[in-house]
C-alpha cells in the first residue's frame, strides 16, 4: 500500500503597501493573519520593511521565513556577478518555499507595495506559480501611495504616465520623460543628483516632487527644485505630474 501524499500547500504573494500599515487590503490582512508560515526577505541585519508593516498581524503560531539578500547596493546591476549571484539565491528562496509548500502548508510570501509591480515576490513567482496553487494580492503601490501623500494630480485626460528607475543613464532618462506628460521615477536616493540634472534639463524641475519613505512614519515630501540633497534613503521617488491644468 502506498503512503498517501499531503495534498500541497497554496503560495500567496501578499502586497502590504507602501509602508503605512492601514493601507494593507482587507485581504492582505486576512491572509497574512492565517498563514501558517510567513515569508520575507530583507536586508541583513534589517527587520525589513514588509515584514515591520505586517507587525502586529501574524498569528502566533505562525512560522516565519526570512530571506536575507545576499547584497543590495554592493554590486550594481550592470556588474555581471549581479544577476548570476541574485539568480542563485532566488533559486535558494524559492526551494526553501517550495519545501514548505511540498509538505502541505500555505505559505504567504510578503511584498511591498504590489508583488508584481518590481517586487521581488515576482522572482519566486516565476520559479513557483505553475507547480503550486498561487494566489496574488493586489497592493496599493509606493507611487499611489506617494502621489496620494504629496496630494498631486498626476496625469488627466490622455496623458500617458512613464514609470522610469532612477539607475538608467542619463539620455535614456531624458528622451523617455520626453515622451510621456507625467512620470515617477522611482529608485531615486543614489541618483538624486543626475535626476534633478535631467528634469532641469528638461524644463521639469520646477514641478517634481521628491518623496523619501512616503506613509512611513519618517516621511518626508519637498519640491526637488528646494532641495540640493544628491542622495537620499532607498525608499525614496521623483513625481513629476502632468502641466494639464484641470478643467
Ligand atoms: C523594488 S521597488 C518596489 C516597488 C513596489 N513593489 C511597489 O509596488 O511600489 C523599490 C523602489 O520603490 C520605491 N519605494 C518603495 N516604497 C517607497 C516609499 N514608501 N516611499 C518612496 N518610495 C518607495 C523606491 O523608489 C524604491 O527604490
Amino acid at each position: 500500500m502506498t503512503a498517501e501524499r499531503s495534498k500541497p500547500g497554496r503560495l500567496f504573494g501578499v502586497g502590504v503597501g507602501p509602508g503605512d500599515p492601514d493601507l494593507l487590503t482587507l485581504k492582505a490582512a486576512r491572509i497574512v493573519g492565517a498563514a501558517p508560515v510567513v515569508a520575507f526577505f530583507a536586508k541583513k541585519g534589517r527587520t525589513g520593511n514588509a515584514r515591520r508593516i505586517v507587525e502586529g498581524l501574524i498569528g502566533p503560531d505562525a512560522q516565519e521565513l526570512r530571506l536575507d539578500y545576499p547584497f543590495t547596493t554592493e554590486i550594481p546591476v550592470s556588474d555581471p556577478r549581479y544577476h548570476a549571484q541574485m539568480a542563485a539565491f532566488y533559486d535558494t528562496a524559492a526551494a526553501a518555499i517550495a519545501d514548505r509548500l511540498g509538505a502541505g502548508t500555505d505559505v504567504a510570501v510578503l511584498c511591498e507595495g504590489d508583488p508584481l509591480f518590481y517586487g521581488s515576490y515576482m522572482y519566486v513567482h516565476d520559479r513557483l506559480a505553475d507547480r503550486f496553487e498561487t494566489t496574488v494580492v493586489p497592493g496599493i503601490t509606493a507611487m499611489s501611495g506617494c502621489w496620494g501623500r504629496a496630494g498631486t494630480p498626476m496625469t488627466r485626460g490622455d496623458d500617458m504616465l512613464a514609470v522610469l528607475s532612477g539607475t538608467m543613464e542619463e539620455e535614456r532618462l531624458a528622451a523617455r520623460l520626453a515622451s510621456a506628460e507625467a512620470a515617477v521615477i522611482m529608485k531615486a536616493g543614489r541618483n538624486l543628483k543626475k535626476i534633478r540634472a535631467v528634469l532641469e534639463q528638461c524644463g521639469r524641475l520646477d514641478r517634481a516632487v521628491y518623496v523619501e519613505r512616503g506613509t512611513m512614519e519618517e516621511e518626508r515630501i519637498v519640491s526637488l527644485a528646494e532641495t540640493s540633497d544628491d542622495t537620499g534613503p532607498y525608499f525614496s521617488l521623483v513625481l513629476v505630474p502632468t502641466t494639464r491644468m484641470t478643467v
